[in-house]
Order: structure tokens, then C-alpha cells, then sequence
């Protein structure tokens, strides 16, 4: 098949790659011309495992193909997917400005029949709405379906998400439309969801603060945990080891951050409240999430003493999860900028997110390695749960720390072997 992705972040790149692979021509259309020149090249602008490899495949195949003109894209493509970004407003909303803007130009670039799929995350509606606005737009004699066909890939393992998703959610307003997306699809193994479009549109927000639901749950448990002396580890291991709740998204920490729990919680909250529906339910979550940094930085804050400043905290992790350099809504944001308020020194460290960390935190001092971090630092905060960190040679960490102080924000090491190894050790809950 012939198909173009609008997009190429995270989600359009990907979707472009992976289509690619399984062998149908993909044409991804892009505004920066940089950016598409980079992409031409093989250059893919951000860290994702195998991705570059694919996107450097499909170029050298033909089977990928970059752009900046609509009409180069659109006119052979019987499916159009718009992958743009739909960043939070201030008001916490999401910013849909960017879909329409695609949906006109699209509109304006179709000749016969296309499928046009949305697969930002968008709320209830919004198609509906492309639908209109392309209507509009659009010459007498083209005519189109619209879809939503939300993406569930997670940052760090985008692949093999797409490539072999739980499920595929498929929703149509025609027979037709359906059954091309549907053969599209059919060389993914997941198992299809096939529904009408604001379904569809639900199905990727409900899943999403299903996510968050669970971590701030966690984090809810940890909090209390500590306050009535409770493991919450174990307290969490007791709660999922039962099948009918499950063991994954139960991981107490610094809380969840990257580009899409954050804000499509906040969106929902704000769809609920323009539902008429209750919305303190997602409010929770979002106040859980906040008070879980808070609580973090309280106890790091009472470590340090009366007299913080010129102190100097080693810190190990930047990204907002492993295996992405992505710092978007990244805890370790928030975290740092509070300890800075402190007038302490901080020193850190990321495997991949260290070029994207200086943009935004430009008074810190990067290191090249974690004991270099540490070196001469005063205590040692873990922010991010990268493999390198967990089999760190603890004992010339503590000689290289000037106090044996660990602040474990994603509960890598096992407190008891810490203690045996002489550091005073918190981690979250524990
Ligand atoms: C998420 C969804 O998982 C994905 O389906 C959707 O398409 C996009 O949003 P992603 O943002 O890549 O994917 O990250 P995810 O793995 O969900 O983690 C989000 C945040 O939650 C991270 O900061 C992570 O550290 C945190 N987290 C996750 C926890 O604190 N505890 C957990 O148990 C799990």
C-alpha cells in the first residue's frame, strides 16, 4: 500500500518505519526543512533502540521516503495518517491547533478517495471535527473517510510496540475505510479492536490514565507506607501477585512524567469537567504525582541539614524513564530545579539524555561517567532506573562520596545490602 504519515516525532517516525519494513511505500511529510533534510539522511533527531537502523533500511530500500510538499505525499497515498504532536495548553487542555492546520492542507491536497486516521492522541470529538473542516476544504469531486487509530507504543521499546501491540484499535465511520485499515494492518499481531471513531479516540485516554491510575496508586501506597512503617514494595508485590489485578505499572518513584501521561491526564480532566462528568478523580492522580516529588525533595532537603548551601548532590539519571534521552516532563526537572533553590551544587548524569538535559538545566555540571558524579559530591540521588546504574561498584561509590548518602528514586538497589555496605539509605516507600 501507499500511505503518508504527517509527523515525525515519536509516533509518526515509528509508525513510518514499521510500515515501511512490512513493505508498503510510506511517505512522511514533514514543515522543517532541516529536519526532513536530516531525516533523508538516515539522521533520526531523537534516541530510540533500532530506530535509526529501520528508518536507514526504508531509505536505502525506497520504501521510505521524506518530504516537505503535500502534493508529492498525498495524491498517491490511499491512506493518510496525522501522527502531529497535541502538546497541553496552559489551561491544560490539548492543543489541537496543529491537527487542524494538517487536516486543511490534507483536504486541500486530495484528489479521488483517501483514508484519513488520526494517530495523535486527541479527545472525544476531534474527528469529527477534521471531518468538518475537511469538508470544507476539500474539491467537489475528492471524497473521504475519517478514522482514529491511536498508537500505544511506550518511549524505549516504540518498535516492538508497534510491531507487536496488545491490540490494534481500528475506528471507522464506513465499511470501506474499515476494511483498508484493516488490510493494512494485518501483518501486525495484535489483536484488532474495531469500533466506531470516538471509541477510538476514548480507548487511548482511558488506557493512558489506566497507566497513571496505577503508578499514582503506587505512589499513594508508598506515601502511606512510610508513614505507618510498611515495606511498600512488598506491600505492592502482595497487591499484584493477585492475577486479577496484575504486577506492571505498580512501581513507586519520583513519579511519571515524558510526553503523554502528564498531559493527557490533565486533558482529561478537563474533558470530564466539559463532560459534566466528575473530575477529581483524575485530579488525584495528578495532585499523587506532584506530592510524590514533593515528598522526595523533603527528605533530600533534611538530609542536607540547616545549611545546604554549597553543598554538591551527585545525581544519576536525567531522562523521564530508561532507554529514551526524552526530558519532556521529566521528574528529574522539577527535582533539580528545587534543590537549586537550595544553593546547592548539583552534578549529573544520563546515558543518552545528558545534550537535551543542558538546554534546560544549563547551570548543572555534566559528567562523563557515574563515578566522576559522585567524586567528591556529598550525597547521591537516583532519579532514573538506567541498567548502568544498578550494577555500579557501590563500594568506590561510597569512597568517592563525601558522606555515604543514597536517595534511591526508583528503588534500584536493596536498602539491607546498602546498609551492610555502610550508606544511609532512602529510597521511595521503603
Ligand atoms: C506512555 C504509555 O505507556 C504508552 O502506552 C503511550 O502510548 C504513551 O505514554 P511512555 O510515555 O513512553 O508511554 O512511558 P511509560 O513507560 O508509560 O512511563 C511513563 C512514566 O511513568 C515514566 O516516567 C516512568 O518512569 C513512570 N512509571 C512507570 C512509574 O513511575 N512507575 C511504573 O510502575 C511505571
Amino acid at each position: 500500500m501507499i500511505i503518508s504519515v504527517v509527523g515525525h516525532g515519536y509516533v509518526g517516525l515509528v509508525t513510518a518505519a514499521v510500515f515501511a519494513d512490512l513493505g508498503n511505500t510510506v511517505w512522511v511529510l514533514g514543515r522543517d526543512p532541516k529536519k526532513i533534510e536530516e531525516l533523508r539522511r538516515g539522521k533520526v533527531p531523537f534516541y530510540e533502540p533500532g530506530l535509526e537502523e529501520t528508518v536507514k533500511r526504508g531509505l536505502k530500500n525506497g520504501y521510505l521516503k521524506f518530504t516537505l510538499s503535500y502534493s508529492e505525499a498525498i495524491s498517491p497515498s490511499e491512506v493518510i495518517f496525522i501522527a502531529v504532536g497535541t502538546p497541553g495548553d496552559k489551561n491544560g487542555e490539548a492543543d489541537l491547533s496543529n491537527v487542524f492546520i494538517v487536516a486543511k492542507k490534507i483536504a486541500r491536497h486530495i484528489t479521488g478517495y483517501k483514508i484519513v486516521a488520526t494517530k495523535s492522541t486527541v479527545p472525544p470529538g476531534t474527528n469529527q471535527k477534521i471531518e468538518e473542516i475537511m469538508e470544507k476544504e476539500k474539491e467537489k469531486t475528492a471524497s473521504f473517510d475519517i478514522a482514529s487509530t491511536p498508537e500505544f507504543l511506550s518511549q524505549g521499546t516504540a518498535l516492538d510496540n508497534t510491531l507487536h501491540p496488545d491490540r490494534v484499535v481500528i475506528g471507522t465511520k464506513t465499511q470501506k475505510a474499515r476494511e483498508i485499515l484493516v488490510r493494512l494492518h494485518e501483518p501486525i499481531d495484535g489483536e484488532m479492536i474495531l469500533t466506531n471513531v470516538k471509541t477510538a479516540e476514548m480507548i487511548k485516554y482511558a488506557a493512558n490514565a489506566m497507566l497513571a491510575t496505577r503508578i499514582s496508586f503506587a505512589n499513594l501506597i508508598a506515601l502511606l507506607s512510610e508513614q505507618v512503617g510498611a515495606d511498600a514494595l512488598t506491600v505492592l508485590k502482595g497487591v499484584g501477585l493477585d492475577k486479577r489485578i496484575g504486577k506492571t505499572f505498580l512501581s513507586p518513584g519520583v513519579g511519571f512524567g515524558g510526553s503523554c501521561l502528564p498531559k493527557d491526564t490533565k486533558a482529561l480532566v478537563k474533558i470530564t469537567q466539559k463532560a459534566g462528568v466528575i473530575s477529581e478523580f483524575f485530579e488525584a492522580i495528578i495532585k499523587v504525582n506532584e506530592e510524590v516529588r514533593k515528598n522526595f525533595i523533603q527528605k533530600i532537603k533534611k538530609a542536607l541539614g540547616s545549611k545546604p548551601q554549597g553543598k554538591t548532590i551527585a545525581i544519576l539519571g536525567l531522562s523521564f524513564k530508561p532507554d529514551t534521552d526524552d526530558m519532556r516532563e521529566a521528574p528529574s526537572i522539577y527535582i533539580i530545579k528545587a534543590l537549586q533553590n537550595l544553593g546547592v551544587k548539583i552534578r549529573a548524569y544520563d546515558p543518552k539524555a545528558m545534550e537535551k538535559a543542558e538546554k534546560i538545566l544549563s547551570w548543572v555540571t555534566f559528567l562523563k561517567d557515574p563515578y566522576q558524579t559522585c567524586s567528591g559530591s556529598d550525597i547521591l540521588v537516583v532519579l532514573t532506573e538506567w541498567n548502568e546504574f544498578k550494577e555500579l561498584d557501590l563500594l568506590r561509590v561510597k569512597e568517592l562520596l563525601k558522606k555515604p548518602v543514597v536517595f534511591d528514586g526508583r528503588n534500584i538497589y536493596n536498602p539491607e545490602k546498602l546498609r551492610e555496605l555502610g550508606f544511609i539509605y532512602q529510597g521511595v516507600g521503603r
